[in-house]
């Protein structure tokens, strides 16, 4: 099948900023008969390769993954920790080929309520990469969207910003992603049509693209289909 980046041409009409919703670990794990978290560990794969084909194939400039939603929490403890390490074992391990490859690491969301150790490393992480101009990494984590608004609320309030001051440009200036353009694609996988609080002030005029296959199973040929998909679309922002 023709590529979404040949069909397309030296890359245009490739979205800019591609968002990630990676469901279905716990049902990948049942459906080979292992226990859940073997499903997380799957899933870290999927991640790292969806990262590198993202990057290396497409060029795409920023892609955000939805890593552990604000509750998240709610899942039972041993899941939590398990997830907790996992995160800062996948940082570790990658943050100095992300380095190499120009990677910029950025966290979305409250840094404050995750374990020290993994507060560490991930400040570590984005330390090292914040100059980097090659793909922008977002990693959702311990992130809501309500409360992201919230947050922006909250600091512009702070600031002593004049409401008249107050437009859609500040207003993303406050965001977690200030400085990171609006998602054009948003892709959920594991056969579920929502978004779960992710990402809702930049997704007003997403694309989306929702697929069954669960998330450890998510390969290149979805994300080529995908991007095709998008590719195929006409985007109106509202007009005609
Ligand atoms: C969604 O599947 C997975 C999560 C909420 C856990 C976090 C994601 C990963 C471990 C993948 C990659 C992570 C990193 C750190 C790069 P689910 O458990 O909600 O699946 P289910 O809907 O089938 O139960």
């Amino acid at each position: 099948m023709e590529s979404a980046s040949q069909a397309a041409g030296e890359n245009a009409l490739l979205p800019n900023h591609i968002a990630v919703i990676m469901d279905g670990n716990g049902r990948w794990a049942e459906c080979h008969g292992l226990p859940r978290f073997e499903g997380h560990i799957a899933g870290v794969e999927s991640a790292r390769s969806t990262i590198r084909y993202l990057n290396n194939k497409y060029h795409i400039k920023y892609l955000t993954l939805y890593g552990f939603s604000t509750e998240n929490w709610n899942r039972p403890p041993d899941e939590v920790s398990g997830i907790l390490h996992l995160f800062e074992e996948v940082i570790d391990e990658e943050v100095s080929e992300f380095h190499k490859e120009k990677v910029k690491l950025r966290h979305l969301g409250h840094l404050e309520e995750l374990p020290q150790s993994l507060q560490q490393t991930i400040s570590k992480a984005l330390e090292l990469t914040k100059n980097n101009t090659g793909l922008t990494l977002g990693f959702a984590f311990n992130y809501g969207g309500r409360t992201e608004i919230l947050d922006a609320v909250r600091h512009i309030i702070t600031e002593g910003i004049p409401s008249q001051n107050i437009d859609e440009e500040l207003f993303n200036n406050h965001l977690y992603t200030a400085g990171m353009p609006d998602v054009d694609l948003l892709i959920r996988t594991g056969g579920e049509f929502r978004i779960s609080n992710f990402l809702i002030w930049q997704s007003a005029y997403s694309e989306y693209y929702f697929t069954d296959v669960l998330w450890p199973d998510f390969n290149e040929k979805v994300i080529d289909k995908a991007l095709l998909s998008y590719r195929q679309r006409q985007r109106r922002f509202g007009g005609l």
